[in-house]
């Protein structure tokens, strides 16, 4: 049996008062649509299909290949939207399940409950509902006295019985699809100037057929976002459903109230997350680490077994075993191999730190490649920007950086090399060389050996 699923997403959401489409703005750092599309899409059987219009071109540029998307132009209300869907899908598919792309916590098993729910019922369709204390402008399901659905009113058009109701319609449906092709025709214009899908409802009952209802019991899922209030409830619902996530697998989140965790991150068994940390996009952290109190990473790889107190991160990759902070900042192309030590007031943008290489305190490294086990004393700095070029600086391994060395780049420092305190190192140093003042200059060669 062939099922495909069609997602509503043409709306203009006037209520959310934003330039950026409705189905754009991000819940948990991914874009709303993208949690809905995904359930549909493993609750159906063919590429879903998706009804674009307000903001059609973001919309579609960001589903890619993901879905097939067609154009509603004008918007004339959600029964008139799935009619544009038709001609791609009639014939082609046994049951269409319409869902809006509004509601990211909808889960892809009550999706796939909703479905089954259809292939048993003779009538023509089935509809997800929820029973709520508040009706938050749903639509209000309508039952007859033996319990049938009759009716789904919208909360305009509701009399004051019907509002009192609090079994609400949620925004699922899988129809017959060669009824509901027919059945799109003869709905006819509210008092709003729209064709609503709920009113098929009406269509069937009127001839006699029967629309199955589904009841939800956790009234998560239906959180519709219309405003940003919503906007925010559903945030804060999917972050609790995200933690959880990571806890029952065996990470352990110290405050979940205050650890917000992007839908995307991947985080190891036994790693602790202290509060106040912000783990965003494709962020994975490695197991037995200790993140936080305090620490943004975005985009970063952490391996395992690091500590990472109070630090902000972004683009960054860190092996195994590195200590960070407090008060360290990694920005884009910052690459920490295994053991690396950075203490306090560190700045770290397109350079590796080779492996064992200790900056304890106060220093900017940039366009750096650093090899294994180099000292970089306090205060060291890379002068990678002429003005107009960033230049590269290179260590090599064992080399040890006074306190307060100045590396004019482009520059290269030999293995072993040292720096005396306040060096302003302008050219390149020599293997196995001290060099001392501004500008440097080499004072002796050293005889040391690299540690073992
Ligand atoms: C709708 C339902 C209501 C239900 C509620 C649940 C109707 C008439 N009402 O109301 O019964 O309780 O959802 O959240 O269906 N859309 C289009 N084209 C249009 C209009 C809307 O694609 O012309 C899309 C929107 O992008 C949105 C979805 O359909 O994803 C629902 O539209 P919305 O305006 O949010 O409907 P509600 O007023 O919330
Ligand atoms: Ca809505």
């Amino acid at each position: 049996m062939k099922i495909t699923a069609v997602i509503l997403a043409a709306g203009q959401g006037t209520r959310m008062k934003s330039t950026l489409p409705k189905v754009l703005h991000p819940v948990c750092g991914v874009p709303m649509i993208e949690y809905v599309l995904r359930a549909a899409w493993e609750a159906s059987s063919e590429v879903p299909v998706v009804v674009i219009g307000h903001g059609a071109e973001p919309v579609r540029e960001f589903l890619g290949e993901t879905a097939r998307c067609v154009v509603q132009e004008p918007q004339l209300g959600t029964g008139h939207a799935v009619q544009q869907a038709e001609s791609s899908l009639r014939g082609k598919t046994d049951l269409v399940l319409v869902v809006y792309s509004d509601m990211p916590l909808m889960r892809a098993e009550s999706l796939k409950r909703l479905v089954e729910t259809q292939k048993t019922n003779p009538g023509p369709f089935s509809l997800l509902t929820v029973k709520a204390e508040d009706p938050r402008g749903f639509g209000r399901v309508i039952r007859g006295p033996g319990g049938d659905v009759q009716a789904i009113v919208e909360e305009a058009a509701a009399t004051e019985a019907q509002l009192a109701i609090h079994e609400l319609n949620v925004g699922a449906y899988c129809f017959s699809a060669e009824w509901l092709w027919e059945a799109l025709g003869k709905i006819k214009v509210s008092s709003k100037g729209e064709y609503y899908l709920t009113d098929t409802v009406a269509l069937a009952v009127e001839a006699g057929l029967r629309v199955q209802a589904l009841e939800l019991e956790d009234l998560v899922e239906t959180i519709g976002i219309n405003t940003r209030v919503h906007l925010a409830e559903a945030e804060a619902a999917m972050r609790q459903r995200i933690n959880r996530a990571h806890m029952l697998a065996g990470v352990t989140i110290v405050d979940p109230a205050s650890t917000y965790i992007e839908a995307e991150v991947r985080i190891g068994r036994d790693t602790v997350i202290w509060p106040n940390t912000y783990l965003r996009g494709e962020t994975v952290i490695g197991e037995d680490c200790v993140i936080g109190p305090n620490t943004i990473a975005e985009d970063t790889s952490v391996g395992n077994g690091c500590e990472i107190l109070a630090a902000v991160m972004e683009g960054a990759v860190v092996e195994d075993n590195v200590g960070i902070g407090p008060f360290a900042r990694l920005r884009k192309g910052a690459h920490l191999c295994q053991g690396v030590h950075m203490g306090n007031f560190g700045e770290i943008k397109d350079s590796t730190l080779g492996p064992g290489t200790k900056m304890g305190h106060f220093s900017y490294i940039g366009n750096a490649a650093i090899g294994a086990e180099v000292n970089i004393g306090a205060g060291t700095i890379t002068c990678n920007y002429d003005g107009v070029h960033k230049n590269k600086t290179e260590i090599g391994e064992g080399v040890f950086l006074g306190s307060d060395t100045m590396l004019v780049a482009p520059v290269k420092l030999g293995a072993r090399s040292r720096t005396g305190a306040g060096a302003v190192v302008t050219k390149d140093v020599e293997a196995d060389t001290l060099v001392v003042g501004v500008p440097a200059r080499a004072i002796k060669k050293l005889g040391l050996k690299v540690k073992e």
